[in-house]
This record gives structure tokens, C-alpha cells and sequence, in this order.
């Protein structure tokens, strides 16, 4: 197998950080945001420290050809695209009907359907070579409703289901698919997504400990990984079992701001 990754999402944060620990183990790399100038410092950054190869593909994911535009550039470089990472997103506060429309219309954009079609864009290919690794960046947000982030959470959902679903059909082909689910993470996310003042924040897990968690799981072919062992616990063995109104309560107030 190679060792070509292509990163969404790589200017900053997790993507950033999952960017770092595969440079860091030899592999070349495609870096794939908008905000070319990060990119093209990491590009530096990376290949001055490893001596690997790094492409930057400036894209808006937001954009609905944009999949289409990334997976003919890295045609067009030659490349075989051996690892995907599926980590760009972002989340957005407040009651759903008071939110701007076309912002939570770009959201499902960028998390979703950007997602699927990179994913179907490059699966084809790792499964004609029977070797491949899919990681999609979901979250803890995928396992219950998120009053106040209602769309987000929901974008978070169909990413944990359609990572299990396709892992299941890629059962014997050398290609496997990995959900990471993280907890809170201190990274731009707060910023972009107006999450200022979300309790939930102020314990966030470094982005170099989930870029590496999440890396290794995939590594292992693992369904699903979750970043925090309480958090684990939580999800799989108390909220299944509580009534749904509670869940929706408990999940409003951890998303409130001080
Ligand atoms: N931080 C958390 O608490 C947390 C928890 C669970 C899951 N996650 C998930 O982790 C992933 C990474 O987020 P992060 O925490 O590392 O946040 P971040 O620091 O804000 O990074 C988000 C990345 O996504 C890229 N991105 C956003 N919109 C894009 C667009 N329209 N087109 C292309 N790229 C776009 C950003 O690049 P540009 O702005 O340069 O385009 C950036 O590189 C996301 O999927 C997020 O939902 C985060």
C-alpha cells in the first residue's frame, strides 16, 4: 500500500494536527481548505521537516462541485489517494429558526454531502487496489439530538451512520471506514461556530491528542472511536437508556452559553 493522504479541513485544528502526525510518519500528503496561505505554510512546514512531498488544493467545500474539482487535481498530480480523512466542518449556535437559512444549508454542504462524494469519488479506486483508509471526522454530537446546534448534531449523526454502513459493505475488500466521535477539542471550531461561552469548552481535549487518536484508529480499522473513555461510557450505557425528553434537556443545557 501507499502512503498518500488527503486531509479536508487541514489549515487548522484536528486536520491540522492529523496533517502533522502523518508527515511525521513519511507519508505524503494532500491538504485540502480554503485559506490557501495556511496550507502553503504547512506545506513548508512539513516537507522541510520530513522531506515528503505535499500538495495544497485551495477549495470551498461549501461549493457543490468542489469534490469533483479536488478529486480531478489530484488526477490530474497523478496521485493515488491511499488515506482520506474526512475532518472539515463546522458547527453553528442557536435556535434553529432563528439561524441564518443559507448557513446551515452551507453546513450540510460541507459535512455531509462534500463528505459522501470525496468519499465515493476516492472509494473506487482503494477498492480496485484492495487497499484504502477512510476516516470521517464525526463527533460525540452524532449520538443524541442537539437543541441549539440542531443541524450540526443531525450532520454529525448521518456521518457516524454512513461511516458503520459503508465499513460493513467494505467488509473483504482491504478498505476499511473509521468514525472518530470526539468530545469537546480547543480548536477554531469554537470560533467559527459562535460557541463562546459553551461550558462543554472550557474541558477540551488538545487537537494533537484526537489528531493521534483518531489516526491510530483508523490505522486499526476500528468502527468507531471515541476520544474519551467517560465520554464512551456515557454515550453507549446511560443516554440509550433515558428517556428522550431528558436526553433533550441534558443536551440543551450542555450547549447553553454562560
Ligand atoms: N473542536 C471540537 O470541539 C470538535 C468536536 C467534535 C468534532 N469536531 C469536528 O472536527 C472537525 C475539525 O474541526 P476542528 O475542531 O479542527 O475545527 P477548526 O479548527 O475550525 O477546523 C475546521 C477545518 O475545516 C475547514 N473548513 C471549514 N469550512 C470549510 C469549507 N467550506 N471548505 C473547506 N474547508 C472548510 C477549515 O479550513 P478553512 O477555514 O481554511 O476553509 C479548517 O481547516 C470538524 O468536522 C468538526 O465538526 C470538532
Amino acid at each position: 500500500m501507499g502512503n498518500t493522504a488527503l486531509i479536508t479541513g487541514a489549515s487548522s485544528g484536528i486536520g491540522k494536527e492529523f496533517a502533522r502526525y502523518h508527515g511525521a510518519r513519511g507519508g505524503d500528503l494532500v491538504l485540502v481548505a480554503r485559506s490557501k496561505e495556511k496550507l502553503k505554510e504547512l506545506k513548508t512546514e512539513l516537507e522541510n521537516n520530513h522531506g515528503i512531498s505535499v500538495m495544497v488544493i485551495a477549495a470551498d467545500l461549501a461549493v457543490p462541485d468542489s469534490a469533483d474539482q479536488i478529486f480531478a487535481a489530484t488526477e490530474e498530480a497523478g496521485l493515488e489517494i491511499d488515506i482520506l480523512i474526512n475532518n472539515a466542518g463546522f458547527g453553528g449556535h442557536g435556535k434553529f429558526h432563528q439561524r441564518k437559512l443559507a448557513r446551515d444549508l452551507a453546513m450540510m454542504q460541507v459535512n455531509m454531502t462534500s463528505l459522501v462524494a470525496l468519499t465515493h469519488l476516492y472509494l473506487k479506486g482503494m477498492v480496485q487496489r484492495n487497499s484504502g483508509k477512510i476516516l470521517h471526522v464525526a463527533s460525540t454530537a452524532a449520538f443524541l439530538p442537539g437543541p441549539l446546534q440542531a443541524v450540526y448534531y443531525a450532520t454529525k449523526s448521518f456521518v457516524l451512520s454512513f461511516s458503520q454502513a459503508i465499513a460493513q459493505e467494505l467488509e473483504g475488500t482491504g478498505v476499511t471506514s473509521t468514525a472518530l466521535c470526539p468530545g469537546a477539542v480547543a480548536t477554531g471550531f469554537v470560533a467559527a461556530g459562535d460557541l463562546y461561552g459553551v461550558k462543554v469548552f472550557d474541558n477540551a481535549a488538545s487537537a494533537e491528542s484526537v489528531a493521534e487518536c483518531g489516526y491510530e484508529a483508523m490505522l486499526k480499522g476500528d468502527l468507531v472511536k471515541i476520544n474519551e473513555k467517560g465520554l464512551h461510557f456515557m454515550l453507549n450505557w446511560v443516554v440509550p437508556f433515558l428517556p428522550r425528553k431528558t436526553v433533550l434537556k441534558i443536551s440543551q443545557q450542555s450547549m447553553e452559553k454562560c
